[in-house]
This record gives C-alpha cells, sequence and structure tokens, in this order.
C-alpha cells in the first residue's frame, strides 16, 4: 500500500473555509485551508459534544465549532483555554499545489468514533 494517498488540489479547498474527506469507517476528515494557505487536517468532531468542525468558522489558524463555539487549533486539533479536549489530527504533505494524507491514519485514526449523523429531520418540524 502506499503510504500517502492524494485527496485534492489545495485550491479545491476555499480559503477560510473547509472539505471534508469520507472515509471506510469512522467520522470524515476536515481539511481546512487557512487565510495564508496552510493546510490542516483534524477529524470532523469536535471534542466537546462531537460537532462538525467542517462546518464552523475559520479565523486565524483556529476553527470556531458550529455548535456551542468552541475554539480548536487546527495546527493540534486542541481546544482553546478555558474549554478542554483535542481532536484528533491527521499528517499530511502538500506537493506541486496537491494535498496528500497518510493512508495508515486515514484507515485508524479515530475510527472508534460514531460518523455523524446527518439528514433530514425524523419528525415534522
Ligand atoms: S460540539 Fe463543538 S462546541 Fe460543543
Amino acid at each position: 500500500m502506499n503510504e500517502w494517498k492524494k485527496i485534492c488540489a489545495v485550491t479545491d479547498i476555499p480559503v477560510l473555509g473547509s472539505r471534508r474527506v469520507q472515509r471506510v469507517k469512522g467520522p470524515q476528515v476536515a481539511l481546512f485551508r487557512c487565510a495564508d494557505d496552510n493546510i490542516y487536517a483534524l477529524l470532523d468532531r469536535c471534542p466537546h459534544k462531537g460537532g462538525p468542525l467542517s462546518q464552523g468558522i475559520v479565523f486565524g489558524n483556529a476553527v470556531a465549532c458550529p455548535m456551542h463555539n468552541w475554539t480548536i487549533a487546527l495546527d493540534s486539533g486542541q481546544a482553546r483555554e478555558p474549554d478542554k479536549g483535542c481532536t484528533p489530527k491527521f499528517s499530511l504533505r502538500i506537493e506541486a499545489g496537491q494535498v496528500w494524507l497518510n493512508q495508515q491514519e486515514l484507515a485508524t485514526t479515530g475510527i472508534d468514533f460514531e460518523p455523524l449523523k446527518a439528514g433530514p429531520c425524523a419528525k415534522a418540524c
């Protein structure tokens, strides 16, 4: 197995935005692009109550979770004080404008967490 998997071009990720990477098991991986074009990869799961970080607001080198506004550092996955917790991060490589993720980490990191459930309301709203 190749150690690295090509995911997308850097330019496929919106500036100050994200793109999700589907995996066979576990929650998706969120790729974030900052204003300075740095790219980061975190499990798309907030360490607080599992909110989708890919839907948050990217600012500086952090993302604000859309659920309760915790701030998560993109380079470490660590929640900023006074909050506590960490979401797993993924190694990545940028080569010729392409983003590559580590295959081993894609297969193993954070797969024990439940994937986010999204879709239409079960009850009439
Ligand atoms: S789930 Fe992210 S701040 Fe609560």
